[in-house]
Parts: structure tokens; sequence; C-alpha cells
């Protein structure tokens, strides 16, 4: 950060993991930065940014930002940064994601300096299965170097917006058009597609790793309440991988979280006292 003494705060959202390790790594390498889940300023009705230098960080959904960030930043005060970044974690397609941020960012007052896309395991079992054990190595050495090129850029408050080619441009516009609209209004009853497997054996993962308290156990099962993110971390978290969405081959698929990340760091993600000094 050029004083040298700014210090930085990175806020994030994470379903499975992929977007807290990106934001540990890049508050590592960057220093005197501060991590904060944005679950657990749900209920703060503005927040004032304490740091010149902030940064969000966090997954696309549907070829846009997720809803519990688009909220999030247009409830900000962003009147003490000075250079604002966003790290978007992905499968690979980011859509609309960066102007539709910009947007929101612009909502509060503030401007979008920088934005940078990280690919990562795509966790949308609905549609596919996620990567093996190779495909998380692979994913390990570009995130590594992912956040060296992020860090740089950011140290010297270097305004940059990763492009993705035309073509890909493209086919993201169009595959919003088509799906992202419909994915934000009924985003938070998508969990009545939910359903649980005879072999859940009442551990309450579930209900833990939720970032925004939609799971409780009723008769020693999960239930869903209404107001989901669709983030699918009690999916991938549930051990017996007992969740499944219905209509969807989710059975047999693969269950995913980052390898660095743990049950406990996701539910600490509810807690404001989980920020973390790097
Ligand atoms: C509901 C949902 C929608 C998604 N949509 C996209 C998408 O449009 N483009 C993409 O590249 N990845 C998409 N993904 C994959 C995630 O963005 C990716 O796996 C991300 O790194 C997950 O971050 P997390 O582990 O921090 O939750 C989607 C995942 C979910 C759960
Ligand atoms: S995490 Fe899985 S096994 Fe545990 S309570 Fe939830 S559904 Fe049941
Ligand atoms: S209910 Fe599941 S998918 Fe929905 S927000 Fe909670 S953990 Fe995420």
């Amino acid at each position: 950060m050029k004083d040298g003494q700014s210090e930085a705060t990175l806020y994030y959202f994470t379903g499975t993991g992929n977007s807290l390790a990106c934001a540990r790594a890049i508050a590592v390498e960057l220093g005197n930065t501060r991590v904060v889940p944005i679950a657990s300023l749900r209920g703060e009705k503005t927040v004032g940014v304490p740091s010149p230098v902030v940064g969000f960080v966090f997954p696309v959904y549907f070829y846009t930002t997720p809803l519990i960030v688009r909220e999030f930043l247009e409830r900000l005060d962003l009147s003490k940064a000075r250079y604002v970044f966003l790290v978007l974690t992905m499968g690979g397609t980011p859509g609309h994601t960066v102007s539709h941020a910009r947007d929101s960012l612009e909502k509060a007052g503030g401007v979008l300096n920088a934005a940078f896309g990280i690919r990562m395991l795509g966790n949308y079992i609905a549609e596919y299965n996620v990567g093996d054990a190779k495909a998380v190595e692979e994913m390990r050495g570009r995130m590594a170097r992912d956040v060296t090129r992020i860090v740089g850029h950011v140290r010297a408050e270097r305004d940059h917006i990763d492009r993705s080619s035309l073509a890909g441009r493209m086919l993201g516009g169009l595959l919003f058009a088509l799906l992202g609209g419909r994915f934000m209004a009924t985003c938070r009853q998508r969990d009545r597609r939910f359903t649980v497997d005879e072999s859940c054996i009442s551990c309450g993962i579930c209900v833990r790793v939720c970032p925004v308290a939609n799971v409780r156990l009723a008769d020693s099962r999960p239930e869903w309440l209404g107001r989901c993110e669709q983030c699918f971390a009690c999916i991938h978290f549930c051990p017996v991988e007992a969740i499944q969405i219905r209509g969807k081959r989710t059975r047999g698929r693969r269950r995913y979280h980052h390898p660095d990340v743990t049950v406990d760091d996701i539910a600490a993600q509810r807690s404001a006292s989980t920020s973390a000094d790097m």
C-alpha cells in the first residue's frame, strides 16, 4: 500500500471456503490486513469502512454478485476508502459480476478501482460433479499465482480490471440474461428443493455452517427456512452426503470444500468475533 502504513480491510463471503482461503492468503501476503465476514454484519444498517484500502472477496453466483454481497455493498459508507477492489472466486464464468458489483458500490457512493478473478473449483453440484484431487492441487497452484499477482496490484494501488475474452464476455452475458435474473428472484426460496436422505446422522453440521441461520433441526432432521443464499455449505459439509437437491442428480456427486477451510471456520462466519488480524 502506498504509504506503507495503511491498514487494509478484506470483507468476504463464502460457502465452501474458496473465498475465505483466497481472502486469508491475500491478507497474509499484503500484511496489516483485517479479514471480516460479510455474514457477521447482516444486522448493521450502515457499515463504515475503517481503512483506506478495502477489498471484497466472494463467489460468482449465476453470473452475478450473490444477493447477500450485493445488499452489503449497498449499505457501505466508503467515505474513508481510497482504493477499492474486488476478488471474484468462480468456476470460470464471471458474467456480469464486476459490472453489477460496481453498480452496487456506486450506489454506496464509492468507486471501483480494480477487479480480479481467481478460477477455483466450481461447487455447483446441482449441474456438475466437482473436480477431483488432481483438480484441487491444480487449483492451489493457480490460486497462489493469482494471489501474488493481485497483491502486486493492490500494493501499488493500481487501477486494473481482469478482462475475459470477447467470447467469454458474450457467453457470460447470455447466460446471465437466460438464468441470472430468475436465480436472483428465487434465490432465497430455492431451499425448497433441498431434501434429506435417511442416512442423516443428526450431527447438526448443516445448521452450524449455514452463514445466515437458515437451517434448523426438527425431529433430528434439517429443515430449511426460506432465506437461503444458495451457498451450498450445508450440502457440501454434510459428513454423510445426505442432503440432495430435488430434480438434480446430486446423489453420488463429489462433495467439496477448500482443503484449508474447516467446519469451524465456516461456522465462525456468522459471528463478528471471527474477524481476524492477519
Ligand atoms: C449457486 C451457485 C451459482 C454459481 N454460479 C457460478 C457462475 O455463474 N459462474 C462461475 O464461474 N461459477 C459459479 N459457481 C461456482 C462458484 O462461484 C465457485 O465454486 C466459488 O469459488 C465458490 O466459492 P466459495 O467456496 O467461497 O463458496 C456457482 C456456485 C453456486 C453455489
Ligand atoms: S449435516 Fe448431514 S448428517 Fe448432519 S444433521 Fe445435517 S443432514 Fe444430517
Ligand atoms: S441453507 Fe444451505 S445453501 Fe442455503 S444459505 Fe444456508 S448453508 Fe447456504
